[in-house]
């Protein structure tokens, strides 16, 4: 069977096509980061109204990839939670118009069930149980995942999410949007300790939640420190940041690309002693970032835990994911076309 899934959850339109048998014909990710980036973060109504330009020729070219037609379909996934919900709807709708016109089987994705399973699809092999990490601009969470549709919340952010944190120091340095690759490339030849950022909650290893506000807060210290001492700093680009030291900007990503990477390594390893359980599986935007990976790697060969990151094209939001309906459709699980979005956090199923 083929399986048209649609991702546009976000800031990305995307459309892919899987088999029943987890096969990979085609992806195509069209990224709205130049639209958001002069205000540095994503603005919702833009977002929405790029997909409803962008998601008929994505999905055209999925079909054309694939050496497909509509036709040749025989069920369409949707990202219909979580989200922004103007995003959500392009995505709900279009896969919707497509199972109406053709009478196929409508599937629904959970968008972060999904950031896990881009793991299983790599592994190719199970992964489940595991603990999950699940880190992106959105969310920053670790579940037990007793299969790839059965999630058990063991914590999360209580503030930012981790790539929100990474977005907004990013913002306040003055280096461009998406925050995360440019924070990661700052940080190259970066000493991470010449700043000693805090790791809030990580002394606590009962507790498996997550805060980045106070950290964020931290580095904005720092910036202003540089100020007051006589120095000057400017995220402007165009403006004279000459008496700044060179290393000011590299030294400072590389100590807060340190403290995060610890926050999310440590509570991992207390996700996992807690759990009784040795896989761990990372998926989401900030899991491409080189730093994490290296840690966790490390971390999981000390610990002798099976770790399955997901590839980098499978880190930020993209449609192959949406291969996890392929799980709810062995399950028989469909949608009615009454199907809505839920942009908040997950709702247990019915
Ligand atoms: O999963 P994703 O594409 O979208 C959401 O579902 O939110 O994640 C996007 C987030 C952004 O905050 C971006 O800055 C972050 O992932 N990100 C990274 C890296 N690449 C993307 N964070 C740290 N290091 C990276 N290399
Ligand atoms: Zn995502």
């Amino acid at each position: 069977m083929n399986i048209l899934a649609l991702e546009t959850t976000c800031d990305e339109t995307a459309a892919a096509i899987v088999t029943d048998r987890l096969e990979v014909l085609s992806s195509v990710v069209a990224s709205q980061d130049d639209l958001h980036r002069r205000f540095g973060g994503v603005v919702p109504e833009i977002a929405s109204r790029a997909h409803v330009e962008r998601i008929l020729p994505v999905i055209h070219e999925a079909l054309h990839k694939a050496g497909l037609a509509l036709k040749n379909i025989d069920a369409v996934a949707v990202a219909n939670t979580p989200g922004l919900a103007g995003s959500l709807l392009v995505g709900l709708v279009a896969a919707k118009a497509i199972c109406l016109a053709q009478s196929i089987p409508l599937l629904a994705v959970n968008h972060l069930q999904a950031h896990i399973y881009a793991c299983r699809l790599s592994a190719q092999e199970d992964v489940f149980p595991c603990v999950g990490l699940i880190i992106s601009g959105g969310h920053t969470s670790l579940y037990s995942c007793r299969d790839a549709l059965e999630f058990d919340l063991l914590g999360s952010t209580i503030d930012d999410a981790a790539g929100e944190a990474f977005d907004k120091v990013a913002a306040m340095l003055g280096l461009p949007y998406p925050g995360g690759p440019s924070i990661q490339r700052a940080a190259e030849g970066g000493n991470p300790k010449a700043y000693n950022f805090p790791r809030a909650l990580l002394a606590d290893a009962n507790r498996l939640d997550f805060s980045f506000s106070g950290l964020k807060t931290a580095v904005r210290y720092a910036i202003e420190k540089i100020k007051v001492s006589g120095t000057f700093y400017n995220p402007n680009p165009d403006l004279d940041n000459k008496k700044v030291p060179d290393t000011f900007i590299s030294d400072l990503a590389a100590s807060f690309q340190e403290a995060v990477v610890d926050c999310l390594a440590g509570k991992a390893t207390a996700a996992l002693r807690k759990t009784g359980m040795n896989v761990l599986c990372v998926g989401g935007g900030v899991a491409a970032n080189a730093r994490l990976r290296q840690r966790l790697s490390e971390q999981a060969k000390r610990q002798n835990v099976r770790l399955h990151i997901a590839p980098l094209q499978l880190c930020t939001d993209n449609a192959v994911m949406g291969a996890i309906a392929v799980e709810r459709l062995k399950a028989g699980r469909f949608e009615s076309l009454d199907l809505d979005v839920y942009p908040g956090m997950l709702r247990p199923a019915k």
